[in-house]
């Protein structure tokens, strides 16, 4: 194991988004935002998960990772957590190092902020659904849900060519091939998904691009970072038009989580609320029993909404940030009060 300060030290802070967010978050954050941000700057305090691949189980490495005192996520009485998804925390920020892919071997583990898993637990995947994983690169959600649940159909997209290279090779590395056999990998706009496959899936994860909090902070040109300022006022519409697409890909009675890795609330809230008033057929689920059986893990700041949490840093609970919705497709186009009666 190295110290996972080790290779961050390099790491420099761009003030002009530290300013950004600190005038933003202060307001939205209120209280909470001068720890988010203690954390959110010293990269020394950002801890990594370890999720295990049930495809080549470590059975060696998990006896080691027991006695180095880590412990195992999601033991308590989650709505949903099937047995197969293991992942482990170290209070510490010990990190261990990434796997080298080895020809002809699954990898047997891969790092992750813990967080990333909420919205795979909240999607509740089942074996033989059809699922689309609408913005999948690099690809540790999808390789998540797979710990989860054997899909009949697992549709991975990503816009990005470079990034849709790391998605492949992520499900190579990790994926044995009968279930690779079941996954189709895409390159589309994946605005343009729901008017190509209209009312194929039963889940759809749609984990946005956003404002990506930790990796902006260390933007490097802070010209760019200026630029991308103001540019992210226009993420909300470009978050909104992969909703709609997702909502139109989803079957009546299927379920769509969304999830951003920003603590912005116009990314976050404001595009779910904005969902929700669009859209008769489309109902908020109900998730707070996630974080009621989750807090010893991780911290949650309030969002507003029954059906969306806000993982904020925190220290020794450096996981986050993560925004994560669920949402309902009805199989009436009814108002939404009468779909609540039958909920
Ligand atoms: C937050 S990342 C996804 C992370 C991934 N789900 C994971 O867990 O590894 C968002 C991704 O959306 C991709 N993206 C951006 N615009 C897109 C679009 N119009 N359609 C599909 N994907 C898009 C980005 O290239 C990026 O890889």
């Amino acid at each position: 194991m190295r110290g996972k300060s080790e290779g961050k030290l390099a790491k420099q802070i761009c003030k002009v988004v530290l300013d950004h967010f600190e005038k933003q978050y202060s307001k939205e954050l209120e209280d909470s935002w001068n720890t988010v941000r203690d954390v959110l700057i010293s990269p020394s305090l950002w801890q990594y998960a370890v999720l295990l691949n049930r495809f080549n189980y470590p059975f060696e490495l998990e006896m080691d990772l027991y006695l180095k005192g880590y412990h195992q996520l999601f033991q308590g009485s989650l709505p949903y957590c099937p047995k197969s998804l293991k992942c482990y925390l170290s209070r510490t920020t010990d990190r261990l190092p990434s796997e080298r892919h080895q020809f002809g071997n699954l990898k047997k583990y891969y790092l992750l902020n813990a967080a990333s898993l909420l919205p795979v637990l909240a999607l509740e995947l089942r074996d033989g659904e059809k699922a689309l994983d609408l913005c999948a690169a690099p690809g540790g959600k999808s390789l998540a849900l797979l710990q989860c649940a054997w899909p009949g159909y697992l549709h991975c997209n990503e816009y990005d060519r470079l990034r849709l290279r790391w998605l492949r090779q992520t499900l190579e590395s990790f994926i044995p091939q009968p279930l690779i056999n079941v996954i189709k990998v895409s390159e589309s706009d994946g605005r343009e998904i729901g008017d190509a496959q209209p009312e194929t899936f039963d889940k759809v994860l749609v984990d946005a691009p956003c404002s990506n909090d930790r990796s902006w902070l260390f933007s490097s040109d802070p010209q760019k970072a200026t630029c991308r300022i103001h540019q992210r006022r226009n993420l909300p519409v470009l978050q909104m038009e992969l909703l709609r697409s997702a909502i139109k890909a989803l079957r009546p009675g299927g379920v769509l989580v969304y999830s951003t890795c920003t603590l912005s609330k116009a990314e976050n809230q404001d595009v779910i609320n904005e969902t929700l008033n669009s859209y008769s057929n489309v109902m908020p689920v109900d998730i707070r029993e996630i974080a009621r059986t989750c807090s010893q893990d991780f911290t949650f700041a309030p969002t507003g909404q029954e059906c969306g949490l806000l993982v904020i840093p925190d220290k020794g609970k450096a996981w986050g940030p993560m925004y994560v919705a669920k949402l309902k497709k009805s199989w009436s186009t009814g108002k939404r009060h009468e779909f609540c009666k039958q909920f």
